[in-house]
């Protein structure tokens, strides 16, 4: 090529020239890499003198170096080295090549009273990232899958979708996205509806890009078989000036990653929190005081889960109770998901309570897990609302028709802040939060947390009791709705995960 090159610059330098310049073209370097674009001559029937010498590197119309008795650089990252040039090299490098460095350069060598020049183009490569941000699906139903692919250039790509290595039809690829650096971003999209007969079997994102060392890379990954979370909010009386506890129950998922947030009035009010490992249920409590300004007010919990293409949000709105005055909570229920899974639309619930029935005291159910994988953690929450000064919360565990207090929820601090995680014994950890309502009446909010055993949880029930300053029973409540899964060393969470699902209420 050179040769050919050095020829064409002999036709343009007229019959007589007695230098010849020759360049490689085109170059290709990989982003952020050192390029170094190749021009070299030569002076027929003569040495190279010095002093008749001078060399000029140009880029879009700029002269970037000039080589005319010393060496001058236009910017930073650009280098030649001069003491080649008595050999008839003046190839330019570039350090940490850009994007924007990707087009034709101009070489030009001056040999008194002799003149040649070359172009050559110089392309940037920058090789794709791949990424399957979710693996998970739900069974049965169209999934969107997605194939990230980042930081390539140029922006020429394809990307193709293989079941055990047959190409599946995906979207016609968009238009690819350009980072501020240059590079492109582009995502594939594949609708698939899986089956039992997906479970295990080798997917892949194939990308074939330039950049690429063997044109082609290939991520390989399995269905991960999810279950959508089922989300419900609970929220007490709202008072003026008393701080309240809100809980958002948030069961049945899988995988367990998950994030829940809370908001005022469509405005985060704390950091996503992760649940803790190997639960498919998660309590999350938002605390809250209202003044007369939160009267409308709107609270919801957000839940984001992979298998969930928009968040759950289920919203309460604040209605305050004054003295003498009906109280009424609306729950509103509002549907985030396109997942069958969820409740579809809008629905309003409207709970009436008589201010008879908001100093009686009431509990709610046990929340928990309802399948319970030995090795693993399960936390179970009851919440007592409108509580006497005094009233405890216990814990019990009941089996074989024998009952084991198993631990005591003392709620020390009665000044609403979260208590640390008690442990009680080896086994057991109580968390009860107090939070004073008006008349020493109060929300007590108690966890029991412990890692699930074999057989000792086989057939077990958890109460929980609530019991007054006067030794008084107020409530018990239990939970043994639960499956005792085999050890998850065996069998690992991604077996059959869809049992994780509650029965639907
Ligand atoms: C020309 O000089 C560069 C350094 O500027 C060097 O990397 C390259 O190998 C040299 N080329 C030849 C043909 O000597
Ligand atoms: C290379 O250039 C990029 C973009 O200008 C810059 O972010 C990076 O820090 C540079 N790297 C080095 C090693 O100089
Ligand atoms: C491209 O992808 C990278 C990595 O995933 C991401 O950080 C960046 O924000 C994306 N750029 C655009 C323009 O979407
Ligand atoms: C939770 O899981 C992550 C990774 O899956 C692990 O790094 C971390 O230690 C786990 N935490 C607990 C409390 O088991």
């Amino acid at each position: 090529m050179g040769a050919r090159v050095g020829l064409f610059s002999l036709l343009l330098g007229g019959v007589c020239a007695q230098l010849e310049v020759m360049v490689d073209s085109p170059v290709a370097a990989q982003l952020g890499s050192q390029a170094l674009l190749p021009c070299t001559f030569t002076v027929a029937n003569a040495p190279i003198s010095p002093e008749y010498l001078a060399v000029h590197w140009y880029f879009q119309g700029q002269e970037l170096a000039s080589y005319d008795d010393s060496l001058s650089i236009s910017r930073p990252g650009v280098s030649m080295d001069t003491e080649q040039l008595a050999s008839g090299n003046a190839s330019l490098v570039l350090h940490n090549v850009t994007v924007s460095e990707q087009g034709a350069y101009r070489c030009l060598v001056i040999h008194s009273p002799d003149r040649g020049e070359q172009s050559l183009y110089l392309a940037v490569l920058a090789v794709p990232t791949v990424a399957i941000p979710s693996k998970a699906v739900l069974r049965g139903e169209p999934n969107l899958l997605k194939c990230s692919v980042s930081g390539f250039h140029p922006a020429d790509i394809a990307v193709t979708w293989l079941r055990a290595g047959e190409v599946l039809p995906a979207s016609p690829l968009p238009a690819p996205q350009r980072n501020p650096d240059g590079t492109f971003n582009v995502s594939s999209s594949l609708t698939f509806q899986p089956t039992e007969q997906d479970q295990g079997v080798a997917f892949s994102c194939q990308v074939q890009h330039a950049a690429l060392p063997r044109g082609a890379l290939q991520t390989d990954f399995q269905l991960v078989f999810g279950v959508s979370p089922m989300v419900n909010i609970h929220a007490p009386t709202f008072v003026q000036g008393k701080a309240q506890v809100l809980m958002c129950d948030v069961k049945g998922f899988y995988p367990e990653a998950i994030a829940v947030n809370w908001l005022l009035n469509g405005v985060r009010t704390e950091a996503p929190r992760v649940n803790p490992n190997g639960t498919f249920n998660l309590e999350s409590f938002y605390q809250f005081k209202p003044v007369a300004e939160s009267e409308g007010a709107e609270i919801s919990c957000e839940v984001q889960h992979e298998t969930l293409s928009r968040p759950i949000v289920r919203s309460v709105r604040v209605h305050l109770e004054y003295e003498g005055t009906q109280v009424s909570v609306i729950v509103l229920l509002v549907s985030g998901t396109v997942s069958a899974l969820a409740v579809a639309g809008v629905a309003f619930f409207l709970y009436k309570r008589s201010r008879a029935a908001r100093q009686m005291f009431t509990a709610s159910d046990i929340v928990g897990p309802k399948v319970w994988v030995p090795g693993e953690y399960v936390s179970l929450v009851c919440i007592g609302y409108h509580c006497s000064a005094g009233t405890e919360a216990t814990w019990a565990k009941c089996q074989n028709e024998e009952l084991m207090p198993i631990a005591r929820g003392d709620p020390s601090g009665s000044d609403g802040e979260e208590q640390p995680l008690v442990p009680i014994n080896s086994l057991y950890k109580v968390q009860t939060q107090m939070l004073p309502l008006d008349k020493g009446s109060a929300t007590l909010a108690t966890t029991l947390m412990f890692r699930v055993r074999s057989p000792e949880d086989l057939g077990a029930r958890y109460q929980c009791c609530f019991i007054s300053k006067d030794g008084r029973t107020l409530s018990t409540k239990e939970f043994g709705d639960y499956t005792l899964r085999p050890s998850a060393q065996t069998q690992g969470p991604a077996v059959d995960p869809a049992a994780a699902r509650p029965a639907e209420e």
